[in-house]
């Protein structure tokens, strides 16, 4: 259910193998996006070389940080409820120094030091290769910021420690940045300039995945499908780049069949795609590969032209339908998910009804929906005022969740008696007889443990389903085995 409503994730405690030799401890937490867990397994792999442990008791401590998100205002104010539970506790432990990291850090940058006392340390997310650096600085009693936002940082050479991992389901991440300007996206402000990871070292990463273990990888990305690495990878300069380095330029469908090869027997999925960006070369690698998995999410964000248009989302209702149903002539089972946003500024009840009829069409897997967030500094708070009732946003964003829901049903109750192919990640969380897993088109399911275990493939009967999670009995291992 909570897949349905929202895909921030709330605050997760991150623990590692703890070094021996290390002797401070790190309290760290993820709020957001994945790309934000991801990179507190950097800043993790960062701090572990400057003696740093994690532990999962805040009072504990010696540093805390909280890695933030800014994308609407909801998940501002859980971070700073945080923040406040991080002062209580240094009331009582006061060498503790506390650091903000992510989008916050850089949406806010020094008010952060001058608003919120307790707070040490401020770094936004091209920057934590400072840390060592900007530690030193709070260890000798002064508040610490390093906000700059880098064209080329991609952290591709640092291996990130994977915290908290069930060993079998990995994020590797592919672009940084965004360049795409949706106008009530606070992203390409927080995270600066979108850059390509260089192939190779995702490839190292991958197969390095591969051999301890790891069964499914994600490629992460704010807009994987314009990924393009030219022997740079910053995004606007391609034009710039010798005819050379553009005729070996490596793209997002040729990435994925470099991954797909490397690594047969891994899934491979990725996110977030871009309506105006996925070309067909994606869609057909992903049906010639076996092991890229069926299932897309494509944010749509709203079902009207007028509106689209003022969000500065480059595609049309109808290129987006011509998109969906490229996709379902390739790959007929492919599961795709959505983004909509309800009461974006001037959304009339006119717009609001070809949302629906939007979703009427596609009938999505699942999707995340959200009422408009006014984001300070972007084009739509710049230029559009936020005059959308929050009753008239939260009634239409219900509307859109109840078809939302129906359409799930009819998706899941369409895969009873069938077999699906299902990769093991961990117990079920309401039953510790039954393992759950995902299908390929990235629905739950969940059976019964028998001698099956966390990490292989199995076919799984499906005899019952809810809304969002599909239920069955283990016939075998797969083929993938
Ligand atoms: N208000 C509401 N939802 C937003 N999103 C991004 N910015 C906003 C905002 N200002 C949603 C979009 C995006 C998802 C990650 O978050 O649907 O695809
Ligand atoms: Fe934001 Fe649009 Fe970029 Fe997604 S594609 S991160 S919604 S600007």
């Amino acid at each position: 259910m909570e897949k349905i409503i929202d895909e921030t994730k709330q605050g997760e405690t991150l623990v590692l193998e703890p070094q021996k030799a290390n002797t401070k401890k790190l309290f760290i937490e993820s709020y957001g996006c994945q790309m934000n867990f991801s990179d507190s397994e950097i800043v993790a792999s960062i701090l572990a070389d400057q003696g740093y442990n994690t532990t999962t008791q805040l009072e504990d401590a010696d540093l805390v940080l909280v890695n933030t998100c800014s994308i609407r205002d909801r998940a501002e104010q859980t971070v700073r409820k945080r923040l406040e539970k991080y002062n209580a506790v240094k009331k009582i432990n006061p060498t503790m120094k506390v650091g903000v990291l992510g989008c916050m850090a850089e949406r806010l940058k020094s008010k952060f030091l001058e608003e919120e006392k307790i707070v040490d340390l401020v770094v936004g997310p091209d920057a934590y290769k400072d840390l060592p650096n900007l530690l030193e600085e709070v260890e000798e009693g002064r508040d610490a910021i390093n906000v700059i936002l880098s064209k080329e940082e991609t952290y591709g050479d640092i291996a990130p420690v994977r915290l908290q991992s069930n060993g079998v389901t990995a994020f590797v991440s592919i672009t940084r940045g965004c360049d795409n300007m949706c106008t009530f996206c606070v992203v390409p402000f927080t995270r600066g300039r979108e850059r390509s990871r260089d192939p190779q070292s995702i490839i190292e990463e991958v197969n390095d995945l591969a051999s301890r273990g790891y069964k499914e990888v994600t490629l992460l990305g704010q807009n994987v499908d314009s990924f393009l690495w030219y022997g740079g990878g910053l995004k606007k300069d391609f034009d710039k780049a010798s005819e050379m380095a553009k005729a070996t330029a490596v793209n997002f469908s040729d990435l994925l069949a470099l991954v797909a090869e490397a690594q047969p027997k891994m899934r491979i999925r990725f996110s977030t795609s871009n309506p105006q960006d996925m070309t067909l070369d994606v869609i057909r690698t992903m049906a010639k590969y076996d092991n890229i998995c069926n299932y897309i999410h494509l944010p749509v964000q709203s079902g009207s032209d007028r509106i689209l248009k003022e969000m500065n989302r480059l595609h049309t209702r109808q290129e987006y339908f011509d998109l969906i149903d490229n996709i379902r002539k390739i790959i007929p089972d492919c599961g795709i998910s959505q983004d909509i946003i309800t009461g974006f500024p001037t959304e009339t009840e006119e717009d609001h009804q070809d949302t629906l009829s939007l979703l009427e069409y596609v009938k999505y897997d699942f999707g995340f929906m959200f009422a408009y967030s006014e984001r300070p500094g972007t084009m739509a708070a710049r230029k559009l005022e936020d005059d959308i009732p929050l009753a008239v946003k939260k009634r239409r964003l219900a509307e859109v969740i109840a078809l939302q829901l129906e359409h799930s049903h009819i998706n899941t109750l369409k895969q009873v008696g069938r077999i699906v192919e299902v990769l093991i990640e961990k117990e079920s969380k309401k039953s510790d007889a039954e393992w759950s897993g995902r299908n390929s088109q990235n629905t739950v399911v969940v059976f019964p443990k028998e001698h099956y275990k966390v990490g292989d493939f199995v076919n799984v009967e499906i005899t019952s389903c809810t809304t969002s999670t599909l239920k069955g009995k283990a016939v075998g291992y797969s083929s993938n085995n």
